[in-house]
């Protein structure tokens, strides 16, 4: 009989401390459906058309200026003639953030992170907060500054190309 109510008392605490974080998960699962639609489930992109984010995005905001990159090109949108991996686009990306709030674009680029570079991240790599994008999306660019951003980015570590 005891046992049992442990157990009982035990399932509910867990539930209790299990189901925010779930529905946080669950949101920001959600919320990445959107770059799904373009840079598929894994991030792998489609040649020529959506660059891939797989095994790039970890290393693309693991600066001061890559974070701001990646923030922006979210809130502002991108534009232009790139090149990722030998692989030219010259596509648009809009801007995705719409009705999204800071702390829930902190937990979609943390998703998406974890989703695309399930292989590895940099060991120094550190999630996004939600008063981090508050303060990086005060600046947002538009899809054409975003891409003479990315060029910085890229002069800044070679390692993008
Ligand atoms: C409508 C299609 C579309 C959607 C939706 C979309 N993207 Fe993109 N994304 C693009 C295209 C196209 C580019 C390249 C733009 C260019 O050619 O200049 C791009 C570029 C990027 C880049 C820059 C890559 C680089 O190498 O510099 C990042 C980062 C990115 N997307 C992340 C995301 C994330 C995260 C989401 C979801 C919140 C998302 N995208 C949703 C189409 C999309």
């Amino acid at each position: 009989m005891k046992t049992k109510r442990i157990t009982k008392i035990a399932l509910l605490a867990s539930g209790l401390f299990c189901t925010p974080l779930m529905a946080e998960t669950d949101q920001a699962e959600k919320h990445f459906a959107r770059c799904v639609a373009c840079h598929l489930a894994e991030g792998q992109g489609i040649p020529g058309a959506f660059p891939p984010l797989k095994n790039r995005l970890a290393k693309m905001s693991n600066s001061e200026l890559g974070r701001q990159y990646v923030v922006q090109v979210l809130y502002g949108g991108l534009m232009g003639m790139i090149t990722v991996e030998g692989q030219n686009y010259s596509g648009v990306m809009p801007a995705q953030t719409g009705d999204l709030s800071a702390k829930e674009v902190s937990e979609l680029l943390n998703y998406a992170v974890n989703k695309v570079d399930k292989n590895g991240k940099p060991e120094n790599w550190k999630p996004f907060s939600e008063k981090e994008v508050e303060r990086l999306s005060k600046t947002k660019g538009n899809p054409v500054s975003n891409g003479n951003l990315r060029k910085q980015l890229l002069e800044n570590q070679r390692d993008l190309k």
